[in-house]
């Protein structure tokens, strides 16, 4: 195995810790590594946080040493945004030699981070352990290069093909085991589980990782963000997506100039549920109003950059009619 592999491997683990709290920010870990030995470590912990490389010398205060590395699995920022750039840290503090994982997708900013750092006089190796360092950050990818988050299609189905009960009535497919791998690997692994309001009336699911999750709180914090398209806003207000322990994480998109709507869509507020009013482009959502109200921050909404779209058929159609589909998961009960 190549001698960077297991560094780089760590970067990963320690990025993936970040997931679902750094927003339209990529998923960056960090090690520096002396004589072979990871001597520190740190990660981008969330969205308005240090960046990784920064964490990591902010937190590391002894003087490098010449053979010192740093490893990061995404090329450090040279870019000013809500920090400072990695690379002029990188430099202030002395290191000699960066190992990276993947150049950055944004075509404005790709080989800037390099190109400083090695004018600068240090020693730039990458891209190293590049496929996984793109898979880690396909959301953030995806949203540079499409203006949209990575989205990947579930559905359970029978093994007939069936994915509801022809009479609408409620229908378990898949098994428990089936359920909690699905939390696990599925929906833990995206920023935002999505459904249109069909499967909410049919079903009313909690869209939950509860399965994953041994903690018992009043507030559920640790599954990925709901997102209900609702246009005519017809959800229940007793759903379960609007109950005290999971209003807060769910997000209805309904359409604009609700109006009898407007008093429903102030006591779904109420609840501390966001609704967000976008456009309509015949039936659906105006895909470019959609993508912009899910990927721009406000308040303490930080966007995300990847969707679970677990269904229903209407819903499942749109986004492939649309085309907009990178990944898609059948499970069969
Ligand atoms: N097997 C599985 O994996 C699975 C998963 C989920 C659900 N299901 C089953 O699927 C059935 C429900 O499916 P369904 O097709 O009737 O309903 P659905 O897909 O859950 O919801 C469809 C409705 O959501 C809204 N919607 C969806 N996409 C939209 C978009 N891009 N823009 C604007 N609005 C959008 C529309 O609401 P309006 O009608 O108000 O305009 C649309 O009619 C249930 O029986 C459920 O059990 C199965």
């Amino acid at each position: 195995m190549d001698i960077h592999a297991p560094f780089l491997h760590r970067c990963l683990a320690l990025a993936e810790q970040g997931r679902g709290k750094t927003g339209i920010n990529p998923l960056v870990g960090a090690v520096l590594v002396r004589r072979g030995k990871i001597i520190a470590e740190a990660f981008h912990e969330g969205y308005g946080r240090l960046h990784a490389e920064r964490a990591l010398l902010t937190q590391c205060t002894a003087p490098l040493e010449p053979e010192d590395v740093l490893y990061v699995n995404l090329e450090p920022c040279s870019h000013r945004g809500k920090t400072p750039p990695c690379t002029d840290i990188l430099i202030e503090r002395g290191v000699k030699y960066v190992v990276y994982g993947l150049k950055d997708p944004n075509p404005q900013v790709a080989g800037k981070g390099i190109a400083a750092l090695e004018r600068a006089g240090i020693t730039v190796t990458g891209p190293v352990e590049r496929a996984r360092s793109a898979w880690l950050n396909r959301g953030f990818t995806t949203l540079q290069e499409k203006g949209r988050p990575w989205i990947t299609l579930k559905r359970a189905q029978t093994k007939t093909g069936l994915t509801a009960a022809p009479d609408g009535s409620r229908l378990t497919i898949t098994s428990k085991e089936q359920d909690t791998w699905s939390h696990a690997h599925l929906r833990a692994k995206h920023d935002a589980i999505l459904v249109g309001v069909g499967t909410i009336l049919a079903d009313d699911p909690q869209l939950s990782t509860r399965f994953i999750q041994n903690t018992n709180t009043e507030v559920d914090q640790h599954s990925p963000l709901r997102i209900v398209l609702d246009p005519k806003l017809r959800i229940k207000e007793d759903a379960r997506v609007l109950s005290k322990e999971l209003a807060q994480g769910t997000v209805v998109i309904s359409g604009s100039g609700l109006g009898s709507g407007l008093a429903k869509k102030g006591r779904i507020e109420a609840l501390g549920t966001r609704v967000w009013e976008c456009p309509l482009d015949g039936e659906l959502f105006a895909w470019k109003a959609l993508w912009e109200l899910l990927t721009t921050p406000k308040g303490d909404f930080f966007g995300i950059t990847s969707i679970l779209v677990e269904g229903g058929a209407k819903t499942w159609e749109a986004f492939e009619d649309a085309g907009m589909v990178d990944e898609e998961m059948v499970l069969v009960g």
